[in-house]
């Protein structure tokens, strides 16, 4: 991998630093953003533990999900430094732009990665080799072939690695996916999962390039990504929409309602044989939005399940179909053919629990007492790795149209498709390659 990584420290195979069980857990939060300031405010209103760096390559600024949030590192120094002084705390924290120099502290137990995709295996294979537990949003990956590099490090450091799938820490979706694994909607045959649409606009052909902000290094915004023309719809909260840093709305949201697909399927670390893109539209050629706007496709797993994943209003839906019934869950509550399918249900129907909050919790319980959290390396790498084989196909569906194509799950890749499985890899520039 990189320098850096050849000169980082051993490995420490428990709680960083030899700290006791009675500790309290150093926290670096690295990407302090849409998804990065929301987590950072759960952990402080819930005191999981010190927040003690926090990193971005924003020094501050507007321009992220809705007009009026202001994110970046100061604004997140600012906010722990408030939240750590209501609470009487003590606790120096340091922002940083450069994440490698927070990794290079010996005094954090674990890291928060909540950047752009195309960031992700990067920054968690050098934290895991810097001896850091890690807590890495979804979609764990950003193309197919990165998630065994990052197995590979978090299970050869004996690292914790939580996927930020927070459904996993949800009771709602726990209730369905085990209850569907339990045979509560009798022999499975069917799941169908709902991918919200696009929720911005980018700018069409013959978009013009735009001055970097002095408060923003695109540079190492960039990182291993292409190098191209700065335009502020391509990089914060809207970077999701361009193949360069993301895979559309089929990472963003699928690797939510298919983590959960495969969960009741009890196929948590399998995958399908074969996979199918049925539909895919895109934006006019030359938009700086290039993933598909609509899309459908479909895998069959070997036991003869068929999950159908398509766009939708749902922002994130998965429905079980069995032979004695259905249920389904997602964003919009949780309902079922019949409602004794829901007795026991944890909050009925809505779904209204702070389900990344649990999911934070659960990841730090887990730094203290080394056991599994809810959503491992290997879950998230699977659910990640259907999303990149979808969107290997869409992404070939204006030339091919649909054709059905064998997957071979356990060597990760396409049978006899080299157009396909070269999407599986990512292109990458030095030093990151
Ligand atoms: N679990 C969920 O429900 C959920 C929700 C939203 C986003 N996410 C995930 O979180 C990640 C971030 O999404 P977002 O919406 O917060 O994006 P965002 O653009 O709002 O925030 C990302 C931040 O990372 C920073 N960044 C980029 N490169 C960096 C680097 N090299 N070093 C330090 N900081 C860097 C950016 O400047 C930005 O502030 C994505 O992977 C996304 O899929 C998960």
């Amino acid at each position: 991998m990189l320098a850096a990584a050849a000169a980082a420290p051993a490995c420490l195979a428990g709680f960083g630093r030899g700290a006791g069980p009675g500790d309290r857990v150093r926290v670096g939060f690295i990407g302090t953003g849409n998804q990065g300031m929301g987590l950072l405010k759960r952990f402080l209103a819930a005191d999981l533990g010190d927040v003690v760096a926090v990193c971005d390559v924003n020094q501050g600024s507007t321009g992220y999900k809705e007009p009026d949030h202001f994110y970046g590192r100061e604004p997140a120094l600012a906010l722990v430094r408030k939240e750590a002084g209501l609470k009487g705390r003590a606790v120096a924290c340091d922002a940083y732009a450069d994440f490698r120099k927070l990794l290079d502290r010996r005094d954090l137990d674990a890291v928060v990665i909540v950047t752009p995709d195309h960031w992700h295996a990067a920054m968690t294979v050098l934290a895991c080799d810097a001896g850091k537990d890690v807590y890495c949003e979804k979609p764990l990956s950003f193309a197919a072939a990165e998630g065994r590099r990052m197995i590979e490090a978090v299970r050869r450091g004996r690292r914790i690695l939580q996927t930020g799938s927070q459904e996993r820490s949800n009771p709602v979706s726990r209730f369905v996916c085990e209850a569907v694994k339990a045979g509560r909607i009798g022999r499975l045959r069917r799941v169908v999962t709902k991918v919200g649409f696009n929720n911005k606009v980018g700018p069409g052909p013959g978009w013009q390039a735009m001055p970097v902000p002095a408060t923003f290094d695109y540079r190492a915004w960039l990182g291993p990504a292409p190098d191209q023309p700065y335009h502020q719809d391509r990089c914060l909260y809207r970077f999701r929409f361009n193949y360069d840093y993301s895979g559309g709305q089929i990472t963003n949201f699928g690797a939510h309602c298919n983590d959960m697909a495969h969960w009741g399927m009890n196929c948590d670390t399998g995958g399908p044989v074969e996979v199918e893109c049925l539909e895919a539209k895109f934006l006019p050629v030359g938009s700086l939005f290039n993933t598909a706007t609509e899309t459908r496709f479909r895998c069959r797993y070997a036991d003869g399940v068929e999950l159908v994943c398509e766009s939708g209003s749902e922002t994130v839906q998965t429905r079980f179909e069995g032979t004695d019934g259905w249920l389904q869950t997602g964003y919009q509550g949780t309902t079922a053919s019949d409602p004794r399918l829901l007795d026991g249900l944890p909050e009925k129907g809505t779904g209204t629990r702070d389900q990344h909050s649990l999911h934070l919790a659960n990841f730090i319980d887990c730094v203290r007492s080394r056991r599994e959290p809810h959503a491992p390396v290997e879950v998230g790498h699977a659910s990640a790795l259907l999303c990149h084989a979808a969107n290997a196909l869409i992404r070939l569906f204006p030339t091919t149209g649909p054709v059905p194509a064998a997957w071979d799950a356990a060597a990760e890749k396409f049978v006899d498709h080299d157009a396909a499985n070269r999407r599986l890899v990512p292109e990458q520039r030095d030093p990151w390659s």
